[in-house]
């Protein structure tokens, strides 16, 4: 078991953001002005200017952080950068749940990427399929030498694979592909693996007598997968409208049956899940695009687009069962100059890629059940709407308590609108006028 602070938190959403901040600090171990790069969106301008082109500013979302994560027996406080409102809560409350049937287990294959160099105009493909791996221990030697300093961490590349695409006489004439399998070990890798393809290719082009195309990673990294399972209780599955913990499990289940038969369901099933993992990924400044690419196209491997999450009835547990291709890193690439994204990283203190990874791959496992439960019970929409009530209140006016009393309000009243902000709050200051409150405190 972990010595880390317990990531079970109560009441942590009733703090205000300051205090928030110092539980945090405390749980990661920091001070809490180390979390003042977060008061400037995690980046100055002059580091914003340098990272991409034509900038004209900065863009911030917000940051929110997912409690209750308990991922093989280790506590995670969760950084999550997202702007839909419920995601961050909802995450929360299915790890809770997660947590009372022993938290998330999780087991990752050896980082390993995939390095796609495409050879066109091959009089012969299986010939020059079996030339390239005949020279395979030489050209594993040759990759290696193209990236020192990742062999001298215990990486680099270990395996060289063939496969052919076309023959001649076929419409694309004789092309094949070489993969280069690279382990990054903590890098996501997308700059080692394309040095290695380019580096090595006129090499390749050679043995195979052909001509070299396209050099380039695979986002499909089916060799750097992550399996997260969870066992949860029919007692923690209980929720307010519905008292029977083994109905809501039934229904869960059914939901994930309704995902492995329809594509169009199984869609919606799966943004559901990213929703969590691509908010620890943009929380980290890592690449989503690139793990929502390999994703979809691993969910797709079997002919039919497929749920990543399953979800079935073990006794009186629900277990959830997620695998999919994830490629992050916790070196390199923009954490090198993104404050925010390094103080997310030391917040969550996972020691390597792979087990950011697993936890951000948990934090999908959490999202997924969140809304299967919430979709299996009582809806999506109640949860989201109270939320967004807090938003409407807000964008109407309303300051410190009033927006929770003002959101309640709308969400009682079950007409969530700008206009119907603005009379209650008129409502509330006139109230405080006649009554000499000064009402923001008085709540
Ligand atoms: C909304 O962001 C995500 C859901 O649509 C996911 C799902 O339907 O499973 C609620």
């Amino acid at each position: 078991m972990s010595r880390r602070t317990s990531s079970r938190i109560p009441g942590f959403y009733k703090l205000d953001l300051e205090s928030r901040r110092r539980r945090v600090a405390a749980h990661g171990n920091l001070r809490p002005d180390e979390l003042t790069p977060l008061d400037t969106g995690g980046i100055c301008v002059e580091r914003a200017d340098g990272m991409i082109e034509n900038v004209i500013g900065r863009f911030a979302l917000p940051m929110g952080v997912a409690l209750n994560f308990l991922v093989d027996d280790t506590d995670y406080l969760v950084p999550m950068v997202i702007e839909e409102p419920s995601v961050v809560a909802a995450a929360s409350n299915a790890a809770r749940m997660v947590r009372a049937g022993g938290g998330f287990r999780t087991d990752a294959t050896a980082p390993v990427m995939i390095g796609q160099v495409q050879l066109t105009d091959i009089a012969s493909p299986d010939a020059a399929a079996g030339a390239v791996l005949e020279r395979k221990q030489e050209l594993l030697a040759d990759a290696a030498a193209l990236v020192p300093r990742l062999v001298a961490r215990g990486g680099g590349p270990k395996d060289i694979e063939v496969r052919v695409l076309s023959r001649p006489g076929q419409p694309d004439g004789g092309v094949i592909v070489v993969h280069l399998l690279i382990d990054c070990c903590d890098a996501m890798g997308a700059n080692l693996v394309n040095t290695v393809a380019e580096g090595l290719a006129p090499a390749l082009a050679e043995i195979a007598g052909g001509r070299v195309g396209l050099r380039i990673l695979s986002n499909l990294c089916d060799q750097r997968r992550v399996r997260v399972t969870c066992r949860v209780p029919d007692a923690a599955l209980v929720c307010n409208q519905q008292v029977d913990g083994a109905a809501v499990r039934e229904s869960i289940v059914a939901a994930s049956r309704f995902a492995e038969l329809d594509p169009y369901r199984a869609a919606t099933h799966n943004k559901g899940l990213m929703n969590g993992l691509d908010a620890v990924l943009l929380a980290t400044a890592n690449d989503w695009r690139g793990v929502e690419a390999g994703a979809h196209a691993y969910a797709a491997r079997s002919g039919q687009y497929k749920p990543l999450a399953v979800w079935r009835s073990d006794g009186n547990e629900l277990v959830g069962d997620l695998d999919l291709p994830i490629a992050v890193g916790t070196v390199g690439g923009a954490l090198q100059v993104h404050d925010g994204a390094r103080l997310a990283l030391a917040l969550l203190a996972a020691d390597s890629a792979t087990a950011l990874a697993s936890v951000a791959a948990s934090a999908g496992l959490a999202s997924n059940l969140a809304a299967l439960r919430a979709l299996a019970t009582v809806g999506i929409q109640q949860g989201h709407m109270s939320l967004h009530a807090r938003i409407v209140a807000q964008a109407a006016g309303a300051t410190g308590n009033l927006i929770e009393v003002v959101a309640s309000e709308l969400s009682a009243l079950g007409d969530v609108k700008p206009e119907r902000a603005r009379e209650i709050l008129a409502r509330l200051r006139a109230s405080r006028v006649a009554t000499g409150l000064a009402l923001e405190e008085s709540l």
